[in-house]
Formats: structure tokens, C-alpha cells, sequence
């Protein structure tokens, strides 16, 4: 767990731009983006920044700069990143579920694009034949990630072509005479055991001969990282080690040597985050303190969600005694973000901070209940600089039609 940037800090900004509010330490995304690039170099890896994490406009520059390239999930992704300053070339679209024209969309736009399902595949063959290059995304039948909500290669997942149909990839390709560049997979998010990549890579190489013109194989992301105290991330070094063993006793004769292509999102924003409230109320019932805060699962879901676990602290009363405390939010809904947490004494007006909220933090909140969407603000060599005003109350009648 990263507690990089210091109470002072997430305080001066909590009483500079108000709360609840989402902070984002860049130099955090860059080391974690380093841990990456230093364990893989002499590698033929490429890095796509899987964006559905976190995806405000200066964050996507910012990882740009870094020299990622960025995998979206929908075309206004797509759209965020070129807006951003991204070349096609370093853009992948990993559709799922999606209706044609987005894809014929993101064909128009020049991005790279991974189909995953045999109807669009076809309907791209019909199209575009040979003419554009494509990714499959295959479903791998591997049974990973932190909870089943996170789950997406196990062989109920809606997610992919099922691996057991590739001859029918096949089949398209050769009809339509497909130019199949690459086969992507992408088992789940917060898998710690590298294995079950490795497992992932055997899967592949058995279908990867099939295939006459692959360029690369995209192992998808999924890295885990630490949200409790004591707890670690995926061993990226011994991934990479793992991943190199694998490749150098496979071959492939193909036009160009097989790139291999990772998409982590939380493992780059995810412990570079801070999300900071204020305590409303206190309200006692029985053995229970509830900690009530102006928030809730409008705001950060996760806990609620996938029963995902944020470490909480009190950054107005660090040294206070510490006592349990069920941290509650706002809304007409139960919203709880922790039980019978052991925190340092809370008081009304109290900020408290919740970690490693960088990833689907932000990016799945929304206005329920008729409340505000959070601020986002970015520290960068220590100054700290606003990224997304608070919504106001006009943005709540933006979209409506007032008859
Ligand atoms: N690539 C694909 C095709 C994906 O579907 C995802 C995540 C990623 C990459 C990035 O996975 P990551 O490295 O961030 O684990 N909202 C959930 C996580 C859902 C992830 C969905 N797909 C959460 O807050 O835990």
C-alpha cells in the first residue's frame, strides 16, 4: 500500500479545493510505469495503459509522456485518447459486446482493434477483407482474478471467442482472407499469481501456428496490487522472467518477430490515488460508531461493489486512539465502505482518506441521489493542480429536457 504523498499534503488540499475530493500523485504512475518497462526491457513488450481505470484528459497526457501506449473499451475512449494527443498507432480498441459502426469507427479513426465475438468478425471480413489488420479477443477458459465480478477468461465470461472455437476464426479468416495480426486475451484483474499468465501464453501457443501473419500476442492486464496493509503486488520482475522463459523455447515463423502486448490499468493509477471526505455525522447504535461521510457509493463503488477492501485513515487525528468504526456514506442506499474499521478517533469535520483509489474510482462514480460528482486534482512535483472541477447543480439539468 503507497501512502506517498503525506497527511500535510492531502490535507492542505482538502482545505484548498473542498471535499470529497480525488487526488492523483503522477510521479507515483510514473514509478509503477518504470517497474514495468525496467523488468521487460530487452523484452519485445508494449505497454497499453488499460484507460477505462482512469481516463481525465491530463492523467491520459501524463501517461503519454511516459512513452505508454493506451488500450480503451469504448469508442469514446478511443476519442479521449486521441484527444489526448495519442497516435492511432498507439491506440487499441479491446471491443466487447459492441455494435458494428463502433468498430467501423475506430477503423475509420486508424487505431488498432481487438473483435471479440464471431459475428463482428465476420462483418468485419464482409468489409474490410484483407485491406485493415486485426486482434482477436479470445476467451482463454482460465479461472482467475481477485472476485467472479473481476473474473472475465472463465468459460461462463461473456468476454471473447471462445478459445474452443478457433477453428471458426479460422474459417472467417480464410474466407474474407482476414489479416489476423494478433490473438489478445485477458483472464481478470487482480491476479497476484504469475502462473496464471503462463498458463494463459501455453493456451495460446497451441492456437498460435493456426495463425500465418500474427505480430503480436497481447496478454491483456490484471496486476494486482496491494490495497491492505501487509498485502504485495504481482512480481512483475518474476512475471517477466517467466514470460521470457516461455517465449525463448517457442517458435513462430512470421514476417515479424511476435511483439507481446500488456494492458495494466490499476497496476498504473491505482496506488497513486487518494480519495479524501469529511465526516458529517457520528452516530452510535449499540457497539457500533457510524463514521458517516459526504460521499458514498455515488463516488467510489468498489467497496460495495466487489466487497473491495480501501484502507481508510483519519488525516485530522492521526495520533488519536484508534476504534472501530463503520464508515458509512450519504446516500438513500446502504452504503457501507467499511465495518468495525479500527481508526484513529473520529470527530465531526474529520477528513478521512481512503487509499489506492486511483483505479475505478472516480471513473464509475456517478450523480445517484442527485449528488455532485467529486473534484480531481493532480499533484506533480509537489504542486498540486485542479483536473476536474466539482459538478454543480447545472450540471444536473445539463442533459435534460425541460418540457
Ligand atoms: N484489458 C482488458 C481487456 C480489460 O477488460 C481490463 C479490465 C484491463 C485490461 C485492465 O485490468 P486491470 O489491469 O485494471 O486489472 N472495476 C473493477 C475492475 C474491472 C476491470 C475490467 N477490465 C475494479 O474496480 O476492481
Amino acid at each position: 500500500m503507497s501512502k506517498d504523498l503525506s497527511t500535510a499534503q492531502l490535507t492542505a488540499i482538502a482545505d484548498e479545493f473542498g471535499t470529497p475530493v480525488y487526488v492523483y500523485h503522477l510521479e507515483k504512475i510514473a514509478s509503477q510505469y518504470r517497474k514495468l518497462t525496467e523488468a521487460f526491457s530487452g523484452q519485445n513488450v508494449i505497454i497499453f495503459y488499460a484507460c477505462k481505470a482512469l481516463t481525465n484528459i491530463n492523467i491520459l497526457r501524463y501517461v503519454k509522456s511516459l512513452g505508454a501506449n493506451v488500450d480503451c473499451s469504448s469508442i469514446n475512449e478511443v476519442k479521449l485518447a486521441s484527444h489526448a494527443g495519442f497516435e492511432p498507432s498507439k491506440i487499441l480498441y479491446t471491443s466487447n459486446g459492441i455494435a458494428f459502426d463502433e468498430i467501423e469507427e475506430a477503423q475509420h479513426l486508424g487505431v488498432h482493434i481487438n473483435i471479440d465475438s464471431l459475428s463482428n468478425l465476420e462483418k468485419f471480413g464482409k468489409k474490410f477483407g484483407h485491406s485493415y489488420p486485426v486482434g482477436v479477443r479470445l476467451r482463454p477458459d482460465i479461472l482467475a482474478g481477485g472476485n467472479l465480478k473481476i473474473s472475465t477468461g472463465h468459460d461462463k465470461s461473456k468476454f471473447g471467442i471462445p478459445v474452443g472455437d478457433v477453428q471458426k476464426i479460422i474459417d472467417c479468416a480464410n474466407k474474407y482472407h482476414l489479416f489476423i495480426r494478433g490473438l489478445h486475451i485477458h483472464t481478470g484483474s487482480e491476479i497476484k499469481d504469475v502462473d496464471v499468465f503462463v498458463k494463459g501464453i501455453k493456451k495460446l501457443f497451441e492456437i498460435i501456428p493456426l495463425f500465418k501473419e500474427l505480430e503480436f500476442v497481447d496478454l491483456g492486464g490484471g496486476f494486482k496490487v496491494p490495497y491492505k496493509e501487509g498485502d504485495s503486488e504481482t512480481d512483475i520482475p518474476l512475471l517477466a522472467q517467466k514470460v521470457k522463459e516461455s517465449f525463448s523455447n517457442f517458435s513462430y515463423q512470421s514476417k515479424k518477430p511476435l511483439q507481446i502486448w500488456f494492458e495494466p490499468g490499476k497496476y498504473l493509477v491505482s496506488s497513486a490515488g487518494y480519495f479524501i471526505t469529511k465526516v458529517n455525522v457520528l452516530k452510535e447504535s449499540g457497539t457500533t460508531v457510524f463514521a458517516g461521510v459526504n460521499s458514498g457509493f455515488n463516488h467510489l463503488i468498489r467497496p460495495m461493489f466487489y466487497d473491495a477492501y480501501h484502507q481508510i485513515e483519519n488525516l485530522s487525528n492521526e495520533s488519536g486512539a484508534k476504534k472501530p468504526y463503520t464508515v458509512v456514506g450519504n446516500i438513500c442506499e446502504t452504503d457501507t465502505f467499511a465495518t468495525d474499521r479500527h481508526i484513529s478517533e473520529i470527530r465531526e469535520n474529520d477528513y478521512l482518506v481512503f487509499y489506492n483509489a486511483g483505479a475505478y474510482g472516480f471513473e464509475m462514480s456517478s450523480n445517484f441521489n442527485s449528488r455532485l460528482k467529486p473534484a480531481e486534482v493532480m499533484v506533480k512535483d509537489g504542486k498540486a493542480i485542479l483536473i476536474r472541477r466539482r459538478d454543480n447543480f447545472e450540471d444536473l439539468l445539463r442533459n435534460q429536457v425541460t418540457l
